[in-house]
């Protein structure tokens, strides 16, 4: 159990420390076994992993979310825009390899036991898969970062994703120098993390000024 709890606590959302060191592959099937072992509803197991290690893929897929880091801070001005200026979003072209784990809503279908109520639990699942890789990454001795300024559509086409399967995330993954013991978002003041006991509530939801 103090494994378990070491590799929650050391994880990091990595930008910046990638080597681009290879990764055994003994060692990346270990993680992807991992994240496969998630739980999901109705045992659907909605998601597949795209192991992105292309020059050409990452440089294009680099290139859009050089775009969108743009389009997010045109939104921003004053003390925001100066911060988020300093904050590095991705590591596509210095970490060893992308994997890009995707939501298939068809998956076990059609009667997807445990989803008739909330569509979304689906989606859930594949983010808990994610989230066993990214632990396991940690545990390895790995880093991850996971990467969100892009649209689904540029990477369905960049990859050859079927228009029904949603690319969840592109997670940027390999050998690092070292893991941030701050957030990057905290260590460069643009959001702190807030204490557990504000986050937990007793009985009813306590809706907080
Ligand atoms: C759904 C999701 C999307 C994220 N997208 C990005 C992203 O596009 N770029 C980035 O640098 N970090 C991204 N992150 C990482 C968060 O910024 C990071 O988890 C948060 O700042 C807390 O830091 P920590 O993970 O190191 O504790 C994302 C995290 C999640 C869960």
């Amino acid at each position: 159990m103090t494994d378990l709890y070491d590799a929650i606590f050391r994880r990091r959302d990595v930008r910046a420390e990638f080597t681009g060191e290879p990764i055994a592959d003994a060692t990346l099937e270990r993680i992807l076994t991992a994240a496969h072992a998630a739980p999901s509803v109705g045992n659907s197991q909605p998601w597949d992993f795209v192991l992105v290690r292309g020059e050409e893929t990452r440089r294009r897929f680099h290139e859009h979310v050089a775009i969108e880091r743009e389009t997010f801070a045109s939104t921003l001005e004053g003390e925001r825009a100066a911060t988020f200026s300093r904050i590095k979003v991705e590591g596509i072209l210095e970490s060893t390899l992308g994997v890009v784990v995707t939501y298939d809503a068809e998956r076990g279908g059609p009667a997807v036991l445990g989803r008739h109520a909330i569509a979304d639990a689906g989606l859930y699942s594949s983010c808990l898969a994610i989230q066993n890789l990214w632990l396991a990454a940690t545990a390895e001795g790995l880093g991850m970062g996971w990467v969100s300024f892009y649209r689904e559509e540029f990477l369905q086409e960049l990859l050859g994703i079927p228009a029904s399967v949603r690319p969840v995330a592109w997670l940027c993954l390999g050998p690092v120098t070292q893991l941030q013991e701050v957030p990057d978002l905290v260590r460069h003041g643009w959001r702190p993390k807030r204490p557990l006991a504000e986050a937990v509530h007793v009985d009813r939801f306590r809706v907080r000024a």
